[in-house]
């Protein structure tokens, strides 16, 4: 943290004299996360967020899909990315002609995207939604046979809690959370008996179902703050103990945990030079932002 302290400064002075705010993922380093960070969240929240900054500058400490769908919702708004390459695994699976392959096998099914998806992707689809309304989404749709995309675990989580829906998927998935096992979250039960395990909803099914709780970033957040276990296990990315376990010194926390390369390429070095510098800056083009934006937006009056 003392070598953390002079670009922490810089940076938030830089805030102040560019007219820029952070939005940060819970998955940033705990000197992005608690240092930098004008608003933390998982997907959703920071979608919400971003549909409410004043300032005339977005830094998004996040991974690309994110900073586009800042992009999407605002604009007229400069939105940077400290590093375009971060990228994501789930994004990376799927595009607008495969949407477009699963329209022609289900005919008439509603396509709901993840917002773990490009904007492209984002177009082609009736409506997006994020790991903490995914259920409630699908449940909305009119329809016997929803399409989910692109993440396969998550579409067969939700499908489980939906049954009165029939629930197909694109099997993409991402490369931190299909790494657990439910082998793995037994062997921590024996190791730490009374520990409490909760996982994101990106794990494959049997992970889930070993899990005491399973919910989106924010989701799990609230659950160890309100909750307080003696023990807990976070069944995610990395960063995520390392945040809460600053304000939770009671409860320990047991880290088996994947880091995202992604997000992992966000340091407060990039974040100062994109402050400083005005790249990179995020574009979607003017033929996608109108249907994407549907696409967030019908997500948005969903959950509200
Ligand atoms: P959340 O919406 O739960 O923050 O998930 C985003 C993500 O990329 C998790 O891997
Ligand atoms: Fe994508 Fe997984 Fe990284 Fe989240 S953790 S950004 S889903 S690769």
């Amino acid at each position: 943290w003392a070598s953390c302290a002079p670009y922490i400064r810089a940076i938030n002075a830089a805030k102040k004299e560019k007219d820029a705010v952070i939005l940060a993922h819970n998955y940033m380093t705990p000197e992005i996360y608690h240092g930098v960070a004008d608003i933390v969240g998982d997907s959703l929240q920071l979608a919400i967020a971003a549909t409410k900054v004043e300032q005339s500058t977005i830094v998004q400490c996040g991974v690309h899909f994110m900073a586009e769908t800042s992009k999407i919702l605002n604009p007229a708004k400069r939105v940077l990315i400290p590093d375009s390459r971060a990228g994501c695994s789930l994004a990376s699976s799927i595009t607008a002609a495969d949407i477009a392959k699963m329209r022609a096998e289900y005919p008439g099914a509603p396509v709901v995207s993840y917002v773990n998806t490009t904007a492209e992707v984002k177009a082609a689809s009736d409506i997006c939604c994020t790991s903490s309304n995914a259920v409630e989404i699908v449940r909305a749709q009119d329809s016997d046979t929803v399409i989910m995309t692109p993440d396969g675990y998550l579409a067969q989580n939700v499908a489980k809690l939906v049954p009165e829906k029939r629930v197909v998927w694109w099997e993409g998935a991402c490369i931190v959370h299909e790494q657990f096992t439910a082998e793995e979250l037994r062997a921590f039960r024996e190791d730490h008996p009374g520990v409490v395990i909760i996982a994101h909803p990106e794990c494959p099914p049997d992970v889930i179902d070993e899990a005491d709780f399973a919910g989106s970033t924010h989701g799990m957040i609230s659950y160890v703050r309100t909750k307080k276990p003696e023990k807990v296990v976070m069944v995610t990315e990395c960063s995520m103990s390392d945040n809460v376990a600053a304000e939770l010194p009671e409860t320990k926390f047991i880290r088996p945990c994947n880091i995202c390369p992604h997000m992992k390429r966000i340091s407060l070095e990039n974040i100062l030079w994109a402050l400083h510098s005005g790249t990179e800056e995020v574009t979607v083009p003017e033929h996608l932002i109108g249907r994407a934006a549907r696409a967030v937006e019908r997500m948005i009056a969903v959950t509200k």
